[in-house]
C-alpha cells in the first residue's frame, strides 16, 4: 500500500514542454509500435486512426490505442491534450472526424440503436465532476440507469442497490442521503456504484482520485484493484495521480502530441527515451513514489513486458 501518496496530485505539463519532447519522440513511437498485440478477444476497445477537431483546431490525430479485459489501463497526458475528449468520443459524446473505434467488437459510432443500447449495458461511466445528481439520494442515483436500461420491480432495484452499495464500501444508511450529505471519497464510491448498476464489464473513470486526501485516494485505487480481481472487471482511468499510476494500473497509455505516444506496462514507461514520459516517470514525485514503496502494479501476464 502507498504510504507516501503525493498530497497535491498536480502533474498539468505543459503542451509546450510536450511539443519539444514531441520532437523527439521517435524512440517512444517505436516502443508504441512495438508493443504485443492482444488477442482479438482480450481487446474490449480497440480504436485506430481516430481523428478529432472542433472547428480548426485538431485535439486527436491519428490514434490507436487498446483497452484489454480485464485490466487497468491508466491513460495520462498534459493538461488540455485531450484525455477527457477521447473519453467522451469512445462512448459516443463527441463526433470524429476519423478513424474507427470498436467497443466489444462494435463500431458504436455506427451503430444501429439497438446495437448502442446493447453497448451502453455493458459499460459503466463515472464522469470527472462526479455526475451526481444532487436532488437525488444515493439509492436514487444508482437506480437511474437501472430504471433507463432494464425492467426491474422496485423492490429488486432496491435490493440491487444495497448490493452496490455495500459493493463500493459505502455504509448502508449513505443508501437515503444526498450528494451535500457526502465527503468526497464517499460521492466517488457512489458515482462508482452508479458505475456498476448494470454489472458492466468495463468501468471509465475520469481522474476518479483527484480531489480526494492521499488516503481517500489510496483506498479507491485499492477499491477498484479488488474489483477488478472479484469481478473481472476492466478499467479505463484518465489519471494525473503518479500513485494510481504505480499502485494500481496493470497498463498505462500516454496521450501526447494528439495521440498515444506510448502504450504498455510501467517498466516500458521506466525505459521510454522520449523526453515528456521519462520527465514524467523520472521525474522528483515518481522517484519519492518509488523509493517509498518500491511495488510498483505488475505488467499482466500477457504482457509479455517489454
Ligand atoms: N466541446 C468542445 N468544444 C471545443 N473544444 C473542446 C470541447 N471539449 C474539449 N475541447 C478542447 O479540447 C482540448 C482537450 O480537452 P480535454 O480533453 O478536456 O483535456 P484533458 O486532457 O485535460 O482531459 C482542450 O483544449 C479543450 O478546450
Ligand atoms: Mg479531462
Amino acid at each position: 500500500m502507498a504510504c507516501s501518496r503525493s498530497s497535491t496530485p498536480r502533474w498539468d505539463f505543459d503542451l509546450v514542454t510536450l511539443d519539444t519532447a514531441a520532437a523527439n519522440g521517435e524512440a517512444a513511437a517505436k516502443a508504441a509500435s512495438s508493443a504485443p498485440e492482444a488477442a482479438d478477444e482480450d481487446v474490449l476497445i480497440r480504436a485506430r486512426g481516430v481523428n478529432v477537431s472542433f472547428g480548426r483546431k485538431k485535439i486527436l490525430e491519428n490514434l490507436s490505442l487498446d483497452v484489454r479485459r480485464g485490466e487497468i489501463l491508466g491513460f495520462v497526458g498534459p493538461s488540455g491534450a485531450g484525455k477527457s475528449v477521447l473519453l467522451r468520443t469512445i462512448l459516443g459524446l463527441n463526433p470524429k472526424q476519423g478513424g474507427t473505434i470498436e467497443v466489444f467488437g462494435i463500431d458504436y459510432h455506427q451503430a444501429s440503436e439497438r446495437e448502442k443500447l446493447s453497448v451502453e449495458r455493458r459499460w459503466g461511466v463515472l464522469f470527472q465532476q462526479g455526475a451526481l445528481f444532487s436532488a437525488l439520494t444515493v439509492a436514487e442515483n444508482i437506480e437511474v440507469p437501472m430504471r433507463e436500461y432494464l425492467d426491474l420491480s422496485p423492490k429488486l432495484m432496491r435490493e440491487l442497490t444495497r448490493l452496490k452499495i455495500d459493493l463500493v464500501g459505502l455504509a448502508p444508511d449513505a443508501a437515503d442521503k444526498y450528494p451535500s450529505e457526502l465527503s468526497g471519497g464517499m460521492i466517488k464510491r457512489a458515482g462508482l456504484a452508479r458505475a456498476l448498476a448494470l454489472d458492466p464489464e468495463i468501468v471509465f473513470l475520469d481522474e476518479p482520485t483527484s480531489g480526494l486526501d492521499p488516503i481517500g485516494a489510496a483506498d479507491f485505487d485499492q477499491l477498484i484493484m479488488t474489483l477488478r480481481d472479484t469481478l473481472g472487471l476492466s478499467v479505463y482511468m484518465v489519471t494525473h495521480d503518479l500513485d494510481s499510476l504505480f499502485q494500481a494500473c496493470d497498463r498505462i497509455a500516454v496521450l501526447g502530441d494528439r495521440k498515444v505516444l506510448v502504450e504498455g506496462p510501467l517498466s516500458q514507461m521506466l525505459q521510454s527515451d522520449h523526453p515528456w514520459v521519462r520527465s514524467y516517470f523520472h521525474g522528483k514525485r515518481a522517484r519519492t513514489i518509488v523509493t517509498d514503496d518500491a511495488t510498483p502494479a505488475q505488467p499482466m501476464p500477457s504482457d509479455g513486458a517489454a
